[in-house]
């Protein structure tokens, strides 16, 4: 029997390693004969340890299990896919599982993350054998045509950018892939490293082939230790496969891959100061333009492209433009992977295409908050990102009818809190966050977020005659920052302030007729 435990690090967070370990233990005392594969997780975090038995029918999900419930479930029949309170059938048909529409993440939690075997077996290389049989304009092409969008919240046809790194001159061209996933809440770059790793290598190489690069760097998070560990071991495997090396997939390219380690600066995110941080400087965010795309590291053109867009690519490549243009709405096409965070009852992974609401996010896959309290607030797109609007949360979730009420999408992390949250606090902490995390390069955000949690201070503390001329402050202040900042870090800070200011004015001592 085949039984699978993830190993994936929100699963071990949870003590996967002791439930593997006690299955191994058991099973052995009772002469039972198992094969434990270690798999990425399915992004039902609720659930983890997630533990799957495959049976005739399917894999069989049991969870959330803690290593004292493994001999009661081998007694109950868990080995043969029997009923037990933690059972939830199979594993396809949760409804939360049944519902997503799974392309970047279709092999994720299903396969071995680091067995070669899997992953062909589940069409991986597939997409890399079509690009490099193709001439690179036409991969550029299938990219633009599919209408992918820079995953990492900013949303930019990866398509162009491909297209201008191709088309900027230079003999030495480069891959960099961000995964310094920092947006609070968000775990999709995570989940996918650490659970189909060859995809993401599969997405860069296809890059490199398409633009002309030769090198690759992924630059991960330092507190990713396991993304990191597992993304070094995948690219030995594929480089000794001949999917990496001099001779990629038999085209005759040269493509290499290198994981570089962050060291736990926000900002490090934004494009120009991760260049910086890979060239081994201070992770402080250059001007643009020039763009990264005609002169990013070492001065040469780079296309610069988050996880998920980068392991969205094989799969256009494999099934073709038209396939993933099919999925989503409007201009925002194909899926994103939500992340439900904060206090919700199910959190978790939720691939979807483009089109679905906050509410059914939220309560649907979601099932409300994790306290049992109404829903107040919930934040979209990271840090940076607003509190939607209680009126807006039936809105479809697409790029475009977010930026024109002022939303962001971005990273597609959703921050869910309670009526218990007090909203002048968070936006004091949004404040408190940039002061933080500023790389000190302008003044709107590197003094302007120090003054801003002091006038959330005199605003929540002084109700007297000061109390209008503060917010007003509050308001010009933000205006700074958004006008005057060189990147979204002080830039966008103000969306989280801004939103919880109108939103909820009552937190603020604001009463309802006075306007904001
Ligand atoms: P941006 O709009 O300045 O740029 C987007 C991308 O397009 C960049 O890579 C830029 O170099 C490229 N680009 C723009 N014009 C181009 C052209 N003509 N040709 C080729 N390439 C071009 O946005 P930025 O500052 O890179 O990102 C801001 C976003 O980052 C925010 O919306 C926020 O949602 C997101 N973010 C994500 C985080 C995460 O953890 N994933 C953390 C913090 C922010
Ligand atoms: Fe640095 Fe903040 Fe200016 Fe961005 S906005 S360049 S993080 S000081």
């Amino acid at each position: 029997t085949r039984i699978y435990v993830p190993r994936d690090a929100a699963a071990l967070a949870v003590g996967a390693d002791a439930v593997a370990e006690a299955l191994q233990r058991e099973c052995e005392a009772r002469g039972l004969a198992v094969e434990l594969v270690r798999n990425g997780s399915r992004g039902l975090l609720w659930l983890e340890t997630l533990v799957e038995v495959e049976t005739a029918q399917g894999r069989v999900a049991y969870g959330p299990v803690q290593a004292a419930d493994v001999a009661g479930l081998l007694d109950a029949g868990m080995l043969q896919g029997r009923p037990h309170a933690l059972c939830h059938g199979l594993t396809e048909q949760i409804p939360y599982l049944a519902r997503q529409e799974r392309l970047t993440f279709a092999r994720v939690g299903l396969i071995a993350p680091l067995s070669l075997r899997d992953y062909e077996a589940h069409g991986g290389w597939q997409g890399l054998k079509a690009a490099a049989a193709m001439a690179p304009e036409a991969v550029v092409q299938q990219v633009l045509d599919s209408g992918l969008r820079g995953r990492g919240g900013a949303a930019f046809p990866a398509g162009i950018k491909w297209k201008t790194v191709a088309a900027a001159k230079g003999t030495q061209k480069y891959i960099a892939c961000n995964a310094d996933e920092g947006d609070s809440g968000t775990f999709a770059d995570r989940l996918l490293m650490e659970g189909d790793p060859f995809c993401l290598i599969e997405g860069m190489t296809i890059a490199g082939l398409a633009v002309g690069a030769t090198q690759g760097y992924i630059y991960v998070r330092s507190e990713y230790p396991h993304a990191i560990a597992t993304l070094n071991e995948a690219i030995a495997r594929a480089t000794a496969a001949g999917w990496l090396g001099r001779n990629v997939a038999g085209s005759g390219k040269a493509f290499a891959l290198q994981v570089r380690v962050g060291a736990g600066s926000y900002v490090c995110g934004e494009e120009t100061a991760m260049l910086e941080s890979i060239e081994g400087k201070r992770g402080i965010v250059r001007a643009k333009p020039p763009l990264p795309a005609i002169e990013g590291l070492f001065g040469k053109p780079t296309v610069i492209n988050n996880v998920i867009t980068l392991a969205t690519v094989p799969i256009i490549m494999a099934r073709g433009a038209a396939f993933y243009q099919g999925y989503g709405m409007g201009r925002s096409r194909g899926t994103l992977p939500f992340q439900l965070a904060g206090n919700i009852a199910r959190g978790g992974l939720v691939e979807k295409a483009f089109g679905l609401s906050l509410r059914e996010l939220v309560e649907d896959f979601g099932g409300g908050t994790a306290t049992g309290r109404p829903v107040k607030a919930i934040q979209v797109g990271g840090p940076l990102g607003s509190y939607v609007a209680p009126g807006d949360w039936d809105d479809p979730l697409d790029y475009e009818a977010y930026a024109a009420k002022g939303n962001v999408v971005g990273h597609g992390g959703l921050v869910v809190h309670d009526d218990s949250a007090d909203m002048a606090q968070l936006a004091r902490y949004a404040m408190e966050f940039c002061a933080i995390e500023s790389c000190g390069k302008c003044t709107p955000c590197r003094i302007g977020s120090t003054r801003g949690v002091e006038v959330i201070d005199r605003i929540t503390t002084n109700t007297g005659a000061a109390h209008a001329a503060n917010v007003a402050l509050l308001e010009s202040l933000c205006d700074t920052m958004e006008g005057g900042s060189l990147c979204a870090m002080g830039g966008m800070t103000p969306y989280p302030v801004r939103s919880a200011l109108r939103h909820y004015p009552q937190d603020f001592g604001i009463d309802s007729a006075q306007t904001v």
